[in-house]
């Protein structure tokens, strides 16, 4: 199929959607006040979204003052004056009032937004309101140092239909002498005062990217981050705070945001003498410098926060729905995402155009719609340790070039995909012989390798110049639909000494900014070109890489029962649109654990779906339930990739730190931790749904408890199939129920076995 027909395929369903959905925004936009509005008497900006508002004020020293962040309040409120901000009483030592973006001096002893020094040595910042300007949705508030040249302009972007607030700030030199910015964070988010906070929030490594994590917080300060220059493995840019035991998949008030920046960065969540929490975060100040020079700007990422009355679950649809809008790159946003093949654990660096071309017919044949060839294609690429920086096929396994096999799979009717990785270099290719010094380095210092690998040093201009031309070469000289750019390696020995002494600690952010700069102006140039954001699996996903690349190559890791875990935890940040899973061959590379196919398929197709096991290998039954399962997969994608997504029963294996491994700690769900996993999408008019069933392993011959289905409409009748490629063991019947039955009594599955799962179509019925 082409793509083009791909689209129109899932445009009936949509359009019809998206009427539904403009109705529903529409009656709420009618009845709400203003996005932002600024209550002259009481000095006093005010953004309300659908459920919850944010507001500032300022103090009598003219300094910008945070007055409410939470549910919506009445408008009297406000009006009468009688709201004032919450004091500091921690009594002793510290400002007694909470600025909305605080810049470190005075007695401000907790985290600070900024941190900046003047050319005179004065490293102490005074913040003053000076103006203020609305634009329909959107606020900013320009500060200035009551002596320094020295402008913050505060911007915030209200999002009232997903009860979310966009911050950032653009740091202003208008003076004669450079200002040395020491800390530059995108936002402080200051909490209602409750009783105790939990932060949520996810970590993990490599292979086991996005696990879902809970602390409680106290007196002190937690913080995750990254000081990879990328978004890291370890830790992604997410946060959300409940007040301890109060908050659950799908009850509670839950305050939560997501950063968009893809290199070293940081959340700090910080709990005050007094019990109050602020949480602040940005580009991360470790190592960081910048050096302002007269005239200069510099701009921070962007901070999205919101708050949700409806738990974690209320929470995560909010971002995913924010993100399909708002952050996903157009056109692409609204288009569904083809089914992959890609054919990396197939044949790893072993390629030939003919063996290439055997796989895409395969792919083809079981519906495959984009073929993508990964590493290994290009230069002296015959295994890890050759040929990265020289992007140019391979003599040896494409003397003629992409084309043929380009060619080939347009003509079967699949679009045509690549694998890169642009930011790096083997020393053994001809790119470093030539250029030894374009590398991160530290003169007297060893070069650490990674997987063999150096970091081209992207905050030199004519090293990012050169790579935005090759690439731009390669996507003008080949008709490719698709890159996955990836990042095997992070920054070590970050020197830049080309640089004025001032300016090498800029490379941090000038690398990331050139990463994102390139993607900007190859998408501008090539507009049809999808992307996918790799870094060896799921180091670099955040809502900054999410602006210019489409989707995610979520773990390297797929396994399905530890993908169940990755999947879980990346959906508590992110859409699941963007999440890439394949299919691979059993035993999986991390666990060698062997998994029915239907498990495996259930698994991947809860997001973009995608297959990468050796083709060539699969018996004919494999193949008949894969056709299965892409034609099944092709008729749910618009529930997938664009309904609301329910965590019904999360696997919400917590790891508390120092609390062991956390298996048997209750999940979020409130179930699930008995190896019974289930998850729902639902179509934004209610009028359909998927359920995907999990079931680690039987015990004890015990029936299994019934999956309550959530987010349909009650008084609706609904037909509820169970959806098999064969007839054997059917784990349901088919039924009609009212809403209220399937989301009050539930549905009972029968699931025996290991790693038994099943897919369960929903159906509102018309009326009679
Ligand atoms: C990384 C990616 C894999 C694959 C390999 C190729 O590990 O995550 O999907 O592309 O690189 O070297």
């Amino acid at each position: 199929m082409k793509h083009r027909d791909l689209v129109h395929s899932t445009s009936a369903t949509l359009a019809r959607w998206v009427v539904a959905s403009l109705g529903l925004l529409l009656c709420c936009r009618l009845s709400a006040q203003p996005a932002v509005q600024f209550l002259e008497k009481q000095k006093v900006w005010l953004l309300t979204a659908a459920h919850s508002q944010y507001a500032l004020t300022t103090n009598r020293e003219g300094e910008l003052v945070h007055l409410w962040w939470g549910p919506r309040l009445p408008a009297a409120d406000f009006e009468s004056g009688a709201l004032a901000p919450v004091a500091n009483r921690t009594g002793w030592g510290e400002n007694p009032q909470y600025l909305e973006f605080p810049g470190w001096g005075e007695w401000r002893y907790l985290e600070p937004a900024l941190k900046a020094s003047f050319a005179d040595g004065v490293r102490d910042l005074r913040l003053r309101v000076a103006a203020h300007q609305i634009d329909g949705e959107r606020l900013t508030l320009t500060l200035k140092d009551a002596h320094y040249p020295f402008v913050v302009e505060l911007r915030y972007r209200a999002l009232p239909q997903f009860d979310l607030v966009e911050r950032s700030a653009v740091l202003k030199n208008t003076g004669g002498q450079p200002i040395k910015l020491e800390q530059a964070l995108s936002a402080v988010w200051h909490l209602p005062h409750l009783q105790s906070w939990t932060m949520t929030y996810l970590a993990g490594k490599w292979g086991a990217e996005t696990q879902l994590r809970q602390v409680n917080l106290d007196q002190g300060k937690f913080q995750i981050e990254s000081r990879h220059g990328a978004t890291s493995h370890q830790f992604n840019p997410w946060f959300a705070v409940s007040e301890a035991g109060r908050a659950g998949e799908d009850h509670g008030e839950v305050w939560f945001g997501a950063l968009g920046w893809s290199g070293s960065w940081k959340i700090a969540a910080e709990v005050n003498a007094a019990g109050r929490l602020q949480v602040a975060g940005g580009i991360h100040d470790f190592d960081f410098a910048w050096q302002l020079k007269p005239g200069e700007s510099f701009e921070t990422p962007v901070f999205v926060g919101g708050f949700s009355a409806e738990g974690f679950g209320g929470a995560s649809r909010q971002l995913h729905a924010y993100q399909l809008a708002e952050v996903l790159p157009k056109p692409q946003a609204a288009q569904p995402r083809p089914i992959i093949y890609n054919s990396w654990y197939a044949t790893t660096f072993n390629i030939s155009v003919n063996q290439q071309i055997e796989l895409a017919k395969k792919a083809k044949d079981l519906g495959v719609e984009l073929f993508v060839i990964d590493d290994g294609w290009f230069g002296k690429r015959d295994n890890d340790r050759a040929g990265l920086g020289d992007w140019t096929p391979s003599k040896t396994k494409f003397p003629q070039g992409l084309k043929p096999l380009i060619e080939a799979v347009h003509g079967l009717g699949m679009q045509f995909g690549v694998w890169v990785e642009p930011e790096m270099v083997n020393p053994d290719s001809d790119l470093y012989r030539a250029h030894p010094d374009w590398v991160f380095h530290f003169p007297n210092r060893p070069r650490t390798e990674q997987r063999h690998q150096l970091m081209l040093n992207f905050a030199r201009p004519d090293v990012a110049a050169h790579i935005s031309g090759v690439l731009d070469a390669l996507l003008t000289e080949n008709a490719i639909d698709f890159i996955k750019w990836d990042m095997n390696r992070h920054i070590t020995e970050p020197g830049w000494m080309e640089a004025p002494p001032a300016q090498q600690q800029e490379m941090w952010v000038r690398h990331a900014r050139a990463v994102y700069d390139i993607l900007d102006r190859l998408r501008a140039k090539h507009p049809r070109v999808l992307w996918e954001s790799c870094s060896g699996g799921g180091g670099r996903a955040d809502l900054g890489i999410l602006r210019r690349t489409d989707q995610v190559w979520t773990s390297d890791n797929t396994d399905p029962l530890d993908r169940l875990l990755i999947q879980d935890g990346y959906t508590y940040a992110y859409a699941p649109k963007t999440q890439v899973a394949w299919v691979t061959d059993n035993p999986d590379g991390i666990n060698r654990r062997d998994t029915p196919l239907r498990f495996r398929f259930h698994c991947a197709m809860m997001g973009t779906l995608g297959v990468g096991g050796n083709l060539l290998k699969w018996s004919s039954e494999e193949e008949a339930q894969t056709k299965w399962f892409l034609a099944e997969y092709k008729q749910i994608r618009p529930l997938v990739q664009e309904g609301r997504l329910y965590r019904l029963r999360s696997p919400g294996r917590f790891v508390v730190p120092g609390a062991g491994s956390g298996f048997g700690v209750p999940p979020l769900g409130g179930s699930g931790n008995d190896g019974f996993w289930a998850y729902s999408y639902v179509s934004p008019d209610r009028s359909s749904a998927v359920l995907f069933a999990f079931l680690r392993s039987s015990e004890l011959g015990n029936d299994l408890p019934a999956i309550r289905l959530r987010g349909l409409k009650p008084e609706a009748r609904y037909r509820v199939e169970a959806r098999q490629p064969d007839k054997a063991n059917p784990p349901l019947g088919t039924q009609t129920l009212s809403g209220t039955a399937l989301m009050e009594r539930g549905l009972a599955l029968r699931l025996r076995g290991d790693y038994a799962s099943a897919l369960v179509r929903v159906q509102e019925e018309p009326m009679r």
